[in-house]
């Protein structure tokens, strides 16, 4: 049984360098490392790549980007992710990565960038609803391919209105729930690796 911290990657489905899923998510991976997580923090444009195109990986394969982001993937034991809310919905940048990380690869097992992985989604908004009608369009997309995705998520209304310049969160209810869920993410996800 593996006696180590869990690692967790951190991805925010929005490219923006002021997002405020990032920020939401960085709390949150405050409190897992607290709980004893190690974070890798994705920078916003590493999941940036060409929109998926079968022809094209057909003719080059995944591109570099791509097979960087699968490396840390792979490396991860769950994910953090900040989930922006796009008319509804997932992000595009954030459902073309997970598209990519999806391929199939050499000398890879089906879907080991996600088989096997916990998650825990996290969406922030300005708007009353916080975004939270991408999360389940979320879930449901990260479960069908094999990843745990935990039973608590978070949404974050009047998230423009709740971060600091140094990011931190300055609204106690809204930081709880952050912190709370990188804290479950990180123990459910050590007691999956120690196989409890
Ligand atoms: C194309 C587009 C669609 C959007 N749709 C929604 C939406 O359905 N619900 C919502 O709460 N906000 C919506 N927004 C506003 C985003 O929540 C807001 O821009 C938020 O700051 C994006 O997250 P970020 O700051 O992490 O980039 C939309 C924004 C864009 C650009």
């Amino acid at each position: 049984m593996p006696n180590r911290s869990p690692r967790l990657l951190l991805i925010s489905g929005s490219l923006r360098v002021e997002s405020v899923n990032r920020k939401a998510i960085e709390v949150a991976a405050i409190a897992a490392e607290k709980a004893g997580a190690e974070i890798d923090r994705t920078d916003p444009l590493d999941i940036l790549f060409p929109i998926y195109n079968q022809d094209d990986e057909d003719k080059t394969g995944i591109p570099d980007k791509a097979l960087a982001l699968r490396e840390r993937m792979k490396k991860a034991d769950g994910f953090l992710i900040g989930c922006p809310e796009y008319n509804g919905s997932i992000t595009g940048a954030l459902k073309n990565a997970i598209d990519w990380a999806s391929r199939p690869h050499d000398g890879e097992q089906p879907l080991e960038c996600f088989r096997h992985k916990t998650a825990a989604l996290i969406a922030a908004s300005g708007g009353k609803l916080g975004g939270i009608r991408g999360l389940p369009e979320t879930r449901r997309i990260l479960s069908g391919i094999g990843t745990h995705v935990i039973a608590f998520d978070f949404a974050l209304s009047g998230a423009n209105d709740v971060f600091a310049a140094d990011g931190t969160c300055t609204d106690d209810n809204a930081r709880a729930g952050l912190e709370r869920i990188g804290t479950s993410l990180a123990e459910i996800t050590a007691a999956l690796i120690a196989g409890k």
